[in-house]
């Protein structure tokens, strides 16, 4: 048995322990930040997040963040309580409050907020929404590439739990890395409906076969800012990237594959239902396409 290892591993950091956190417009000590249990986020899941990255000083692609978080919340009709400039003065005041600046993770969270009763129905949330940033210090750290294992679930399908939305309740994905892990893997491999690959249960998923970088059509997955960064640094950059259905087939026979998100950026993947994918360690196409990545990067938050 392989140790148990998760995509959003990251170095000890005793500093942690202290943080402040934001809440509703406050700033915090972690041991105080607390919501009701009433709140429709811890009743229901009934909210939405970001997960945003900070590198020299700048938080990482801060407008699509903001866009994607408007649009979420804008299709589960919750308001926000504060336009985009409070809700990225709220991120730069937890910053400041931290004395952050590089290596650090933020989970921004907005929910319906508090009910008056213990029942599902929104109109209960009738005290505005409640808004928490919890900001780390973050440096990502596998020991190994990671291991995935097919799973039965999927992600929601538009009609039912919109795969493009970042909502709190992540029950569906939460039982597909359970279920992961129960087959000795570090995270699970998600099909789409029509059975081919997906997703996995908390990043995207490529492959790179004979030169070329496939991923899903995106129909079915998170509407990735890291996924749309390493298609577009594809493209500029003459590698021959699909936007495609592709299958477990081709998946399993393919040279490299690795998994993108804020907070890993790419990850490499060594194994996939007990195959042993390319070398097994990360590829040369994956290692290409994190050196662009970490150049754009410095480009971005010079
Ligand atoms: C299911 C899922 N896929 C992919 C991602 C990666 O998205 P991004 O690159 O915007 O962090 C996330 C992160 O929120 C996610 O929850």
């Amino acid at each position: 048995m392989t140790k148990k290892m998760s995509t959003h591993q990251a170095e000890e950091d005793r500093r942690n322990d202290e943080i402040l956190i934001y809440l509703n417009g406050e700033i915090v000590p972690k041991a105080e930040a607390k919501v009701s249990v009433y709140d429709s986020g811890f009743m229901l899941g009934d909210g939405v997040w970001e997960g945003l990255r900070l590198y020299n000083g700048t938080w990482a692609f801060m407008d699509e963040h903001l866009d994607r978080l408007f649009e979420a919340a804008k299709a589960i009709d919750l308001d926000i309580g504060l336009d985009r400039e409070g809700v990225e003065n709220a991120l730069l005041e937890t910053q400041k409050a931290n004395g952050m600046t590089t290596d650090a993770h933020a989970r921004l969270m907005v929910t319906r907020g508090v009910k008056t009763r213990p029942f599902q129905h929104p109109s209960l949330s009738q005290q505005g929404p409640t808004m928490t940033i919890i900001m780390e210090h973050s440096r990502p750290n596998l020991p190994r590439p990671i291991k995935l294992a097919t799973v039965p679930h999927i992600r929601g399908l538009p009609m039912s739990q919109d795969p493009k939305l970042n909502s709190h309740s992540k029950l569906n994905c939460i039982i597909a890395c359970i279920a992961a892990e129960k087959a000795g893997a570090d995270e699970a491999l998600m099909l789409d409906v029509n059975g081919f690959v997906n997703t996995t249960n908390a990043c995207n998923f490529f492959i790179v076969r004979k030169g070329e970088v496939w991923t899903s059509t995106g129909d079915y997955c998170m509407n990735g800012i890291t996924r749309q960064k390493v298609i577009d640094l594809c493209r500029e950059n003459g590698i021959p990237v699909h936007e495609r259905n592709y299958s477990l087939v081709d998946t399993y026979g393919a040279d490299e594959a690795f998994l993108t998100g804020t907070f890993g950026a790419q990850t490499p993947v060594g194994e996939i239902d007990g195959r042993q994918i390319g070398s097994g360690q990360m590829g040369p196409m994956t290692e290409r396409i994190r050196s662009l990545y970490k150049n754009l990067i410095e480009k971005e938050c010079a």
